[in-house]
């Protein structure tokens, strides 16, 4: 079978979109969770864009071992150092150089001419080559460009040292019969290409980036550049979860295989969602809340009856349970610590005493803890933001003939600061006495409320994103209480503000 390798570029594409910043810290988790995984290549940032992307790249290449951890750099002499200098750590390193081959780029982006554009791309890979034997050039904007262009870009990239060659579908244009066609045309046309790895790099504007991405694939590409939950650009990038379960559940159709322990699968989903707070649509494939629920009677009857009538993978295969009823009130730390083994957390004592003291006061609410309480609480609590404030108390007094008024306290170290506020609903009362306190004005953009869990009581997720400076950040915030999580989600996206520098 053929080996596919898996590039993973969460931290940097899917990191680059709208509100999905990350901390370090939480990259650092993310990329020790995609080593763990078997990512073969992880994407760790553009180390020139700023100095906080410089440290993301920098503390990923001294933390993480098994994969290799890649740079992006332009095609520029000082984009290259500085990437060399973040992934110095690295024991494997890989430097990403990329330039567009498309003529829209070309006249109206770069102001360059073909001739100038091969150049820049043969000298930035011969530059890297001499720092790195691992090399990769990505000809930006390739499936808009001229193919007799990209032969020679490729040609010339190929020689002067590339290890991998990228051929991205930038705009999400492509379609997969003629995407298909172009890798196969490279590989007629291009010498040397048999040598190196051709690499597909695909956007989901037209929604077909898994399906271009396979389709290279069966034409010669060996490597896919995927993130997370297909978060990224714009419709974001090749989803992780879909090219590489595709791969697994059609391995009669592809004859593929790769490194990854797709048992793994839900709860890197899940940690993007907590660091992110992007949440992921019910109905997404592979990691969606109901990718294995079924509702119609005949759908029950048959999946009753033998499971394979409706699923086509096991939800176990991506770390997913079946079971509904898991945990309730009368469970002990033993139960709820092997309920969290076999999902995939094995906590330290100290992280496992504040999540079972979280569970037992859910556990007190709700009659039944699901598997997915479980996750929710536990991303809540062991969220590695620095928690600049957290809630103490909170009380909002509403209904249709009083001004909704609340009181809320919020610690800071040990200090605790007390606001009161009225506001149209009790989701904007307490938010202005939030606001009060950590004395930051903010502009909610979007605010958006789902139950994470089934049932009348299930737990509220709530994901809002907030503009403060002209920057836009993302908070999430999960309870039984959709006003409880609403406050969650508020001090979630305050806290990032400040831990962006405020
Ligand atoms: O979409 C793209 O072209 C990219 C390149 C930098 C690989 O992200
Ligand atoms: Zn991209």
């Amino acid at each position: 079978m053929d080996r596919i390798y898996i590039f993973d570029t969460t931290l940097r594409d899917g990191e680059q979109s709208p509100g999905a910043s990350m901390t370090v810290e939480q990259k650092i988790e993310v990329a020790k969770l995609l080593a763990g995984i078997g990512v073969d290549v992880i994407e760790a940032g553009f180390p020139i864009s700023s100095p906080k992307q410089f440290e993301g790249v920098r503390r990923v290449a001294e933390s993480v071992r098994g994969s290799t951890i890649a740079g992006l750099a332009r095609t520029l002499e000082k984009d290259i150092d500085r990437c060399l200098e973040a992934l110095q750590p690295a024991s494997k390193k890989r430097i990403h150089t990329f330039i567009a081959t498309s003529d829209i780029h070309l006249t109206y982006k770069l102001k360059k001419t073909k001739k100038e554009v091969l150049k820049l791309a043969t000298d930035a890979v011969r530059h890297a080559k001499s720092l790195v034997s691992d090399v990769e050039f990505s000809a930006e904007d390739a499936t808009r460009s001229e193919w007799e262009f990209l032969r020679d870009v490729y040609t010339a990239v190929i020689e002067a040292g590339a290890t991998t060659v990228n051929v991205p579908d930038t705009v999400g244009y492509t379609v997969p019969e003629e995407y298909a066609r172009l890798i196969d045309y490279l590989r007629r046309e291009v010498p040397g290409i048999d040598k190196v790895i051709i690499s597909v790099h695909c956007h989901n504007d037209l929604g077909l980036a898994t399906a271009n991405t396979l389709e290279a694939l069966k034409a010669g590409a060996r490597q896919a550049e995927v993130s997370v939950n297909g978060i990224g650009e714009r419709a974001g990038n090749a989803s992780f979860e879909e090219v590489v379960m595709s791969i697994k559940t059609r391995e009669d159709c592809f004859g593929f295989k790769t490194k990854i322990k797709t048992e793994q699968i839900y709860h890197l989903s899940k940690t993007i969602v907590s660091f992110t707070g992007m949440p992921v649509q019910p109905n997404k494939a592979v990691v969606g809340e109901n990718a294995f629920a079924h509702e119609a009677g005949i759908h029950q009857d048959g999946v009753i009856k033998h499971k394979m009538t409706y699923e086509i993978m096991t939800p176990q295969s991506i770390g997913r349970q079946r079971s509904i009823l898991v945990l309730g009130r009368h469970s002990g730390k033993h139960g709820v610590k092997e309920r969290l083994k076999e999902l995939g957390y094995i906590l330290p004592a100290k992280d496992l005493d504040k999540v079972f003291t979280k569970f037992t006061e859910i556990a007190d609410k709700k009659k039944e803890v699901f598997d997915a309480d479980l996750i929710a609480l536990i991303e809540e609590e062991l969220n590695v933001l620095p928690k600049t404030f957290s809630l103490d108390y909170f009380s909002v007094i509403t209904g249709n003939r009083v001004i909704p008024t609340a009181t809320v306290k919020l610690k800071r170290g040990d200090e605790i600061i007390q606001e009161a506020a009225t506001g149209d609903g009790p989701v904007d009362a307490v938010y202005k006495a939030i606001e009060k306190i950590t004395d930051t004005p903010i502009k909610l953009i979007s605010y958006s409320i789902n139950a994470v869990t089934h049932g009348k009581d299930a737990m509220g997720g709530v994901t809002i994103t907030v503009e403060k400076d002209n920057r836009v950040y993302r908070g999430y915030g999960v309870a039984t209480d959709v006003v409880e999580a609403s406050v969650h989600a508020l001090i979630n996206a305050i806290n990032r503000i400040f831990y962006n520098g405020l």
